[in-house]
C-alpha cells in the first residue's frame, strides 16, 4: 500500500538552465583568467554577457529556485543567517540560502561589470584609456576574490549539512529535508513565499 505521507528521498532543484549557465559561467570565467592570448580572452569574456543576461531574465521566469524572489533576502536576514552559519547551525535552505543569494547578485553584478569593462577598453572611445584598464583588472580580481569565498561558502555549507552541493550544481537534484530543518520548505512554491523566514 502506498504511503501518502512519505516524501521523496531527493527533490530536484536546479534546472538546466541554472545548471549549464552555473558551469558555463565558471569554465568561461576560469579561460579568460588561465589562457593568455587576447583572442581567446575577449571571445570567452564576450560570451559571459549574453549568458548572464539569460540568468538574469531566468531569475524573472525560471521555476521556482531559479527566482530572485527565492533566494534574495534583505541585509538583515542575510546577517541573520551568517550568525547562525558561524555558531555551526545555519537552518538548511532547499535553494540559496539567504548568504548565498547575496552572493549570487554579487557574482552576478562582478561579472557583469568585468566583462564590460573588458568590452568597453576595446571599443573606439575605451581603446587605451588607462583607468578604464585598470578598473576592469581591479574587478577581475574582486571576482576572483568573490568566487573565492563562494567556494568556501559552498565547502562549508555541504560539511554542515553532510551534503554534496557541488554534486547537487551538476545533478540538479538535492536531499529533501525530512529531518524537519525546514520544513516551510518542503511543501513547493507557495509554502516556501509565505513561510520562508528568511
Ligand atoms: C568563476 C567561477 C564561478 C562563478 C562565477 C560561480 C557563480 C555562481 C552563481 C552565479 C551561482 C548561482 C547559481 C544560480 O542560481 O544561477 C552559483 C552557485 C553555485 N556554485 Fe558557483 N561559481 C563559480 C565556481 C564554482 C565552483 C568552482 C564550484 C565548486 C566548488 C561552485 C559551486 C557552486 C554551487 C554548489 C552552487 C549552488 C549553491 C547552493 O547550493 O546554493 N561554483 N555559482
Ligand atoms: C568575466 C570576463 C573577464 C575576466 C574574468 C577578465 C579578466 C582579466 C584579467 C585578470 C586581466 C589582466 C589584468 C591585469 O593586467 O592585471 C584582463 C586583461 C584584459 N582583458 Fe579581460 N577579462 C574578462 C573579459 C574581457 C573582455 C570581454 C574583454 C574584451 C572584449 C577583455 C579584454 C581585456 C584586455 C584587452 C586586457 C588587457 C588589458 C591591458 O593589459 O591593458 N576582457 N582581463
Amino acid at each position: 500500500m502506498p504511503n501518502s505521507r512519505r516524501l521523496p528521498a531527493e527533490r530536484f532543484v536546479w534546472d538546466g538552465v541554472v545548471r549549464l549557465f552555473h558551469w558555463s559561467t565558471a569554465g568561461l570565467v576560469a579561460i579568460a583568467f588561465v589562457i593568455d592570448n587576447r583572442a581567446v580572452h575577449e571571445a570567452a569574456g564576450l560570451t559571459v554577457l549574453p549568458i548572464v543576461a539569460l540568468r538574469i531574465l531566468w531569475g524573472f521566469a525560471g521555476p521556482v529556485h531559479a527566482r530572485f524572489s527565492d533566494f534574495v533576502k534583505p541585509p538583515g536576514a542575510v546577517i541573520a543567517y551568517l550568525r547562525a552559519m558561524a555558531a555551526g547551525r545555519p537552518p538548511r535552505h532547499l535553494g540559496h540560502n539567504p548568504a548565498g543569494g547575496a552572493m549570487v547578485l554579487a557574482l552576478l553584478a562582478l561579472l557583469l561589470l568585468t566583462a564590460g569593462t573588458g568590452w568597453a577598453s576595446e571599443t573606439d572611445p575605451g581603446f587605451g584609456v588607462q583607468w578604464l584598464s585598470d578598473l576592469h583588472a581591479l574587478l577581475a580580481n574582486l571576482l576572483l576574490l568573490a568566487v573565492g569565498v563562494h567556494v568556501v561558502g559552498v565547502l562549508l555549507s555541504s560539511w554542515l549539512h553532510r551534503e554534496n552541493l557541488v554534486g547537487s550544481m551538476i545533478s540538479g537534484r538535492k536531499r529533501a529535508g525530512r529531518d524537519g530543518a525546514e520544513p516551510q520548505h518542503e511543501h513547493g512554491a507557495a509554502a516556501v513565499a509565505r513561510l520562508d523566514p528568511g
